[in-house]
């Protein structure tokens, strides 16, 4: 029987997650409809059950929820570019595959869905941090969808009694993050070209901030909302982050360092959708997981580099 789901299994977070809870012995499912996953991604995850299907088809949510004790909902069109480009997209894939997620986890007796909420939920207000009593002002389509998600899981605890916890990721990057797409996260990109010697292009004046989270610090957030007792976390939604912002421009001078680039960046007009700056408050995850972050920025970014310079990311 299998105990735990993961989502998106062959998308950079849902194949962390899976990768870890197959390293501690755990029964694990894995869901993917390879629409920005890879195949690739699931090298290593042999002993991981795995079903190729959509989450929009209702029947493949009701098969892969079965037996399930714990699911962890990572698939989504994860880019607010995308979004902006193609909302239905967006809303098809995070919104009503969350919806048919937690419909199937429900008639399956799961115990558990842990979901994969978005920083982007809180918008362009200019309070730093960011803290979870704070009003949602979602700006993108991209944010509407995922904080819809978050909406369902709290309804979904509510009157079905199912434990729904959210974790609001700020700008997860590591190794397994697509680089090679136009709407892939700005590490990956950054990595991916300036190893390849090319110049890597700035949005705007590089001097907006991200609280850029190491992929590690992620799962582990994930494996202590999974064990966490329900009395404090079910129906909860925690920011998971490193709860320190950096610049684009800063951040280029390191990888300038960790890459050997020796270039300038290109800068380009900023990007519709975007915000400004994105700081995390994580004394609530402190407080309700114990998540402290174990991997810094530029350790975790060093990580990242030597990943992408195995070539594995192409
Ligand atoms: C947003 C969400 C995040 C979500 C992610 C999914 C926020 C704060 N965060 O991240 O929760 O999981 O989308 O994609 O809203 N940039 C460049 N050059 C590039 C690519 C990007 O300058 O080649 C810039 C962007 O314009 C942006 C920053 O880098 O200012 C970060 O972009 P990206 O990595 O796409 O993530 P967000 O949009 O911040």
């Amino acid at each position: 029987m299998a105990r735990y789901l993961v989502t998106g299994a062959a998308g950079f977070i849902g194949r962390s997650i899976a990768a870890a809870l197959l390293a501690r012995g755990k029964q694990v499912r894995g869901i993917d409809n390879f629409s920005t996953g890879k195949r690739a991604n699931l090298a290593g995850l042999e002993a991981m059950e795995f079903i190729e299907g959509d989450l929009a088809d209702a029947a493949a949510c009701a098969r892969a929820c079965e037996g399930v004790e714990i699911v962890f909902h990572e698939a989504a069109l994860a880019s607010v570019p995308r979004s902006v480009a193609d909302p239905v997209a967006t809303n098809v894939n995070c919104v009503d595959a969350t919806l048919n997620v937690l419909v199937a986890a429900r008639a399956a007796a799961v115990r558990r869905v842990v979901y994969a909420g978005s920083s982007s939920a809180y918008g362009e207000s200019p309070t730093l941090p960011k803290h979870e009593q704070m009003l949602p002002d979602p700006i993108s389509p991209y944010a509407v969808a995922k904080l819809a998600g978050e909406h369902y899981m709290r309804a979904f605890r509510r009157v079905y009694g199912l434990e729904t916890v959210t974790l609001r990721y700020f700008n997860v990057f590591g190794p397994y993050q697509d680089p090679t797409s136009h709407y892939s996260g700005v590490l990956a990109i950054f990595c991916r070209k300036m190893l390849a010697g090319e110049q890597p292009a700035i949005y705007g004046d590089g001097e907006q901030s991200r609280d850029f989270t190491y992929i590690d610090n992620v799962v582990e957030a994930n494996l202590l909302a999974a064990s966490a007792p329900a009395e404090k976390v079910a129906g909860q939604m925690m920011n998971v982050a490193t709860g320190k912002r950096i610049t684009l421009n800063e951040t280029f001078r390191i990888l300038c360092g960790l890459t050997g680039f020796k270039g300038q960046p290109e800068y380009a007009a900023p990007r519709s959708g975007d915000i400004r700056d994105s700081l995390a408050d994580i004394r609530l995850a402190g407080e309700l997981l114990g998540y402290q972050p174990r991997v810094d920025f530029e350790e975790g970014l060093r990580r990242t580099v030597a990943w992408y310079r195995t070539g594995a990311g192409d």
